[in-house]
């Protein structure tokens, strides 16, 4: 029988021609590759090495999002690409090792290298451990360029890092079994008490977490970091010893690209919370839609993490919506240091959520295009649009959330809202 598994499509290009090949490809183009891959097998070249260097061009052309220019000189599989860590969060966290002075860093569970290549790239020597024979072969051909970096392929609970002079580790546990996500941090390989246990060992440890981890899990001594990217929450960083500079608690880091085409990154901490397994801070919320302010303000998701959004009211004069509705609401644009982590809408109407009356007031101003946003309520915006019988030029936006303190009679309301633009 074939092997079709993604290690088998890989071993053809881990040879001289199959190396040579892959190099002289051009970046992948969908529309090429059929024509490309009968012209490379009429040119007497094995078919299942083109169909291995098509699909590795795929791969890469896909990681560049993840890995920039750098894409073009790995090798990935489709599930190393997917747990891979961008290199914008790895270096992030690659700059944590290299501020507390460690040396020789242990990746337990490198996967395809990606955070490896970022503690590579800063000067450190890195051992990158990872368990899967196929997958520690593509670490080993991505950290190439590096001479302190070496890949070992074994358990990474069975590496002595004592004698391997380890002075910290990182560890970026797989969440995944058959297809599945696994929200149990003792279900993780290796599991999360497994690598913290590791604190007895090194003083310097950090572990990437899924960013829903229950905050009652995390140990109250570490620095908690919730990272997002373009206002897609990716990660917790758990930071312990000296990685964690800012001392025990919790932040948001905030990463983007600027007007400017720049990355930006912004970090938000709560000054309050001095143990990250604490509950976050729950505020009063307004108690009806009349106290409903101008503006909505909708804090990014690293920050609703990082049980942060007391903090954010406090510092923008705002009220939750809801109980446990991270939406808020107030008067006052927020300060510009708080706008990455707050998205802010203008509140021009407050509605009943009543399917007869929102019906009405689409017939009646001719709405064809309603963007629907919502929290809070059993509400499915693309279900409320089809029921809405869209037509018409006019556009708008609403935002569908519970209102004032939570009631099992409460029905939720309808905020029609407009964009308070970002850079102001
Ligand atoms: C989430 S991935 C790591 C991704 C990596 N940080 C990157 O940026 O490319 C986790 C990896 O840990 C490996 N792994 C899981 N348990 C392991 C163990 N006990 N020892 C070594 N590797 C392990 C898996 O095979 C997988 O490749």
């Amino acid at each position: 029988m074939n092997d079709t598994s993604p290690a088998a499509a890989l071993a053809p290009l881990l040879t001289p021609q199959g190396w040579d090949l892959l190099g002289s490809l051009p970046p992948y183009d969908e529309s090429q590759a059929l024509s490309l891959s009968e012209s490379l097998r009429a040119a007497g070249h094995d078919p299942a090495l083109v169909a291995a260097a098509l699909t590795q061009q795929r791969l890469r052309s896909r990681a560049a999002a993840k890995f920039g220019d750098f894409a073009q000189q790995m090798l990935f599989t489709p599930d190393g690409l997917e747990q891979a860590t961008r290199l914008a969060v790895s270096a992030h966290h690659a700059a944590r090792y290299a501020a507390a002075g460690v040396h020789r860093v242990a990746d337990l569970g490198c996967g395809i290298g990606g955070d490896a290549l970022a503690l590579a790239g800063l000067g450190l020597d890195v051992l990158a451990v990872e368990r899967d024979e196929p997958t520690a072969a593509l670490a080993t051909v991505n950290l190439m360029p590096f001479e302190d970096a070496r890949v070992l392929c074994a358990d990474a609970l069975s590496v002595d890092l004592e004698a391997e002079g380890v002075d910290a580790v990182f560890a970026d546990p797989a969440r995944r079994a058959g297809g599945r996500r696994l929200t149990d941090p003792e279900q993780w390989s290796p599991r999360l008490s497994e690598v913290l246990a590791l604190l007895g060992r090194v003083d310097a440890v950090g572990v990437k977490v899924a960013p829903g981890i229950d905050h009652a899990l995390l140990p109250s001594d570490a620095h908690v970091q919730w990272v997002s990217v373009d206002g897609e929450v990716v990660e917790a960083g758990i930071w312990c010893g000296p990685l964690a500079p800012e001392g025990p608690g919790r932040s948001a880091l905030v990463l983007s690209t600027g007007a400017d085409g720049e990355p930006r990154a912004r970090r938000l901490t709560d000054p309050a919370c001095t143990d990250p397994s604490a509950a976050p801070e729950q505020l009063e919320p307004v108690s009806s839609t009349a106290q409903i302010g101008e503006l909505l303000l909708e804090p990014d998701g690293a920050a609703i993490r990082a049980g942060l959004v007391a903090e954010l009211a406090r510092r923008t004069a705002s009220r939750p919506v809801g109980t446990r509705i991270a939406y808020l609401t107030g008067d006052t644009l927020p300060e510009a240091s708080l706008a990455p982590f707050l998205r802010c809408w203008r509140v021009r109407e407050v509605l009943p959520l009543n399917l007869k009356a929102l019906r009405a007031r689409v017939r009646e101003r001719g709405i064809g295009r309603l963007e629907i946003h919502k929290r809070g309520l059993p509400v499915s915006p693309d279900a409320l649009r089809a029921s809405l019988r869209l037509k018409g030029d006019g556009a708008e936006t609403w935002v569908a959330t519970r209102v004032g303190v939570r009631d099992e009679h409460d029905r939720g309301a309808v905020l029609v809202v407009e964009p308070v633009p970002a850079e102001r």
